[in-house]
């Protein structure tokens, strides 16, 4: 049996240009690998059986149109040999949350069926696959902790890891965002932006950059996020939700992808649960439904998480 762990992201910026022709956005993004994973198994099933797929863990997440099965798929579509394979999927990261799970099932996805049907494809070919599954599937592909993503999402240029580590806090809600409704809210509210900060960001990871320091970039990564009007304006309850994270934690919040997932950034992951520690003693409706999660950069288990307390 083969095991993997694919990871969730955060995008730490997020610029979007014009709507192209295919209907895609030209990106820039610098995504970072966070310590919060599926689990993934593959191993042969019987001579006569179909690939298949189980799916375990949350409510919810399909085994129809799953990327995990779509990427047996296409790979059967270049090399149909491999015997069938039966996978196992235990979900950790929540669907439709800007985390980048459903992208990182695929591309573990790719690996795993590579690795049991011993083909060693070209690494273009890999890429083409990749990109065809999902816009964020290249990143998870190339197996870097932060990369700067351009293009569609298939130009993936990495960068230096955070020096030491850091802590992230997720506020994760029970609410999941479409990103194709997000992005069609974009281009109604037609605001793009250049990347600044973005540039701002990769330069300071080149220079080496400590997980205290990053935490300090927070000022100028909060309104990185393109796709942060759109979002709200969909879901208007994280404007509310935010502002209060804001108020409480007394640091800057940010939006993950095309939302709603929000995450603050700490100098370790004992500062992140300190804080989310804090905020759980906290009543407030802003936060119902809403499950935070303390997780370093590696681990494939978040170190500490608490779903909020309905009753507050
Ligand atoms: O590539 P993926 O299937 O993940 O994209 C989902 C949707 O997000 C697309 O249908 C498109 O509406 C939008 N998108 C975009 N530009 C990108 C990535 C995604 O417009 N670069």
């Amino acid at each position: 049996m083969l095991v993997a762990r694919p990871p969730a992201k955060v995008n730490l910026t997020l610029s979007v240009g014009k709507r192209r022709e295919d209907g895609y956005h030209e990106l820039r993004s610098v995504f970072l690998r966070i310590g919060l994973a599926d689990r993934l198994t593959v191993s042969a099933a019987a001579a006569n059986e179909r690939d298949e797929l189980a799916v375990t863990g949350l409510p919810g997440c399909p085994v129809e149109g799953n990327l995990v099965l779509r990427a047996l798929e296409v790979l059967r579509r270049d090399r149909a040999e491999g015997p069938p394979l039966r996978a196992s999927l235990e979900k950790q990261i929540p669907m439709g949350a800007g985390l980048g799970g459903g992208s990182s099932d695929g591309a573990s996805a790719l690996d795993l069926a590579t690795q049991a049907w011993g083909i060693d494809l070209p690494s273009a070919q890999l890429d083409g696959l990749a990109i065809g599954l999902g816009s964020d599937v290249p990143f998870f592909a190339a197996n870097v902790p932060v990369a700067l993503v351009e293009g569609r999402g298939e130009r993936v240029s990495q960068l230096p890891a955070v020096v030491g580590g850091a802590g992230i806090l997720l506020a994760i809600s029970t609410l999941s965002l479409s990103t194709g409704s997000v992005f069609a809210r974009f281009d109604e509210i037609g605001r793009h932006s250049a990347g600044e900060a973005t540039d701002l960001l990769a330069e300071a990871l080149r220079g080496g950059l400590e997980g205290a320091a990053l935490a300090d970039m927070a000022g100028s990564l909060s309104d990185a996020n393109a796709l942060w009007p759109a979002a709200s304006s969909l879901a208007p309850e994280l404007v509310e939700r935010r502002a209060w994270l804001e108020q409480c934690s007394n640091r800057l919040w940010m939006m993950s992808g095309s939302g709603p997932t929000l995450f603050a950034i700490f100098p370790s992951v004992a500062e992140a649960i300190a804080g989310g520690e804090e905020l759980a003693q906290q009543p407030t409706d802003a936060m119902r439904g809403v499950m935070l999660c303390a997780t370093d950069l590696e681990s494939p288990d978040p170190a500490w998480r608490q779903e909020w307390p309905t009753d507050h």
